[in-house]
């Protein structure tokens, strides 16, 4: 089988090395002959990469080339496939979103509401350069986003580039939910089929079929409610928060037991109850600074001191195994069937045709072919609609330097709706990005 050269942008995440141990597990079904890191932050970037070069070197010798740089067309010619997981602004500008919500008591989170709009604005610019800037060096590489608000991120580089048919947007969480299913029947999670529809951290599974065609919806839906749901997908089943999460899910199956919920539901649906558990001052982003992004770097720099990963306590995970079978199934032409983000063309019949849906399609190498999913009910559809409205007007807004279409986005956003409350975040927002976003201080927009 042919080698590839993947890229990773975003090389300094928290999320590389639980990649890198997936690309070795993988390393049958995608071998690699190159990768590459990239990323602005040097320095963070450096520990992840002078640990990976040891960490491949002993599990995966067959890869020729290693190498990390803050120069693009190093980092872009010649890919075969990049991963795309930037954040712009770091962890702390997400604790600084997670905080101005819920100052204002709104949910304050990475991807909902208040939090996704600030994250969203800062995250387009850069993603539509990083689009732009792979083309010009690697114009056939497969571009594998998972940057988020991946549902805003999407929404405006489909604006930029409506027939790249290489640039995919994807999510996990869907996937890391299954694992859960799975682990809570006893059968495999790639042995799922889903059935599943919605924006992207904003859906249901309508059903869920085993690859022998039995349907284990009800089953499913029974052991929750019986028993109630757990995180299970190793990277994070040791997470409190995710724990509680996972936990809520029992509570929104019950109230509403048609369809299975994304977990991302219980802010839209739940939104008092998830202010009124967070304190300010330890949000999700500063668990994870002082979480996830600590002991990656005590892992890398033991890896680095030592000179060896063998005591290195890393595991592949499910976030990066899924990334990676997307990889292999759009190069390889596969045609693997996985829920992926796409413009909705009437692929759900009642919902614009310009909507960046969630829906499962089959992935080849001449694109993303999504299945129909016909009419959906009205409460769903309803919710759809309103969530769109949000997320495009952030974009219209990020186009045209326009606060009060922020205003009116957060408005229609199920976590705000209050306009004195929409305003006065919107004005935070702002102050707090004018860095990133010049173009809402150029007039009296
Ligand atoms: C899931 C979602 C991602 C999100 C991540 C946040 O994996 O699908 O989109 O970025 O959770 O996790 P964290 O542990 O950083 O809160
Ligand atoms: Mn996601």
């Amino acid at each position: 089988m042919e080698r590839k050269n993947l890229t990773i942008v975003g090389g300094g995440s928290t999320y590389t090395l639980g990649i890198l141990m997936s690309l070795i597990e993988e390393k049958v079904t995608f071998p690699l002959k190159s990768i590459r890191f990239y990323d602005i932050d040097s320095e963070r970037q450096r520990f992840n990469a002078e640990a990976a070069k040891i960490l491949l070197q002993e599990l995966y010798p067959e890869v020729e080339e290693v190498i990390y740089t803050t120069n693009k067309e190093v980092a872009f010619t010649g890919a075969d496939v990049l991963f795309l997981q930037i954040r712009t602004g770091g962890l702390e500008m997400r604790e600084k979103d997670e905080q101005i919500a819920l100052s204002h008591g709104c949910v304050g989170q990475e991807t909902c509401g208040a939090g996704g709009m600030a994250y969203g604005l800062r995250s387009i610019g850069d993603m539509i350069t990083l689009v732009k800037d792979i083309r010009q060096y690697a114009p056939e590489a497969w571009i594998l986003n998972y940057t988020n608000p991946a549902a805003i991120v999407a929404e405006a580089t489909t604006r930029v580039f409506p027939d790249d048919k290489k640039l995919i947007n994807m999510c996990d969480m869907p996937c890391i939910i299954m694992e859960s299913y799975a682990d809570m029947l006893g059968c495999e999670l790639w042995d799922l089929v889903p059935e599943y529809f919605g924006l992207n951290h904003y859906g249901w599974f309508t059903r869920i079929l085993h690859r022998n065609g039995e349907d284990l919806t009800q089953k499913i839906k029974d052991c929750i409610i019986n028993q109630g749901f757990s995180a299970t997908s190793n990277f994070i089943a040791n997470e409190p928060s995710w724990q509680e999460t996972f936990k809520n899910m029992q509570t929104m199956l019950k109230d509403n037991p048609e369809f299975l919920p994304n977990t991302y539901l219980q802010y839209y649906l739940y939104p008092q109850k998830m202010v009124a558990k967070e304190d300010i001052n330890n949000t999700r982003a500063r668990q994870v600074i002082d979480g996830r992004e600590k002991e990656m770097y005590t892992i890398c720099k033991d890896i680095i001191d030592s000179g060896t990963a063998a005591n290195a306590n890393l595991e592949s995970d499910t976030h990066g195994v899924y990334m990676i079978r997307v990889a292999e199934s759009v190069v390889f032409n596969k045609g693997y069937r996985y829920l992926s983000i796409v413009k909705n063309n009437g692929i759900i019949s009642n919902l614009q045709d310009d909507a960046m849906v969630e829906v499962p399609a089959s992935l080849y190498s001449d694109g993303v072919k999504p299945y129909a999913i016909g009419e959906i009910p009205t409460f769903q559809k309803a919710m759809i609609e309103s969530q769109l409205g949000y997320e495009k007007l952030v974009v219209d807004a990020w186009f045209e330097g326009s606060r009060q279409k922020l205003i009116n986005a957060l408005t229609l956003n199920r976590t705000v709706i209050n306009v004195p409350t929409a305003i006065k975040i919107v004005d935070d927002v702002l102050a707090a990005n004018k860095a990133y976003l010049p173009q809402f201080f150029n007039d009296n927009k």
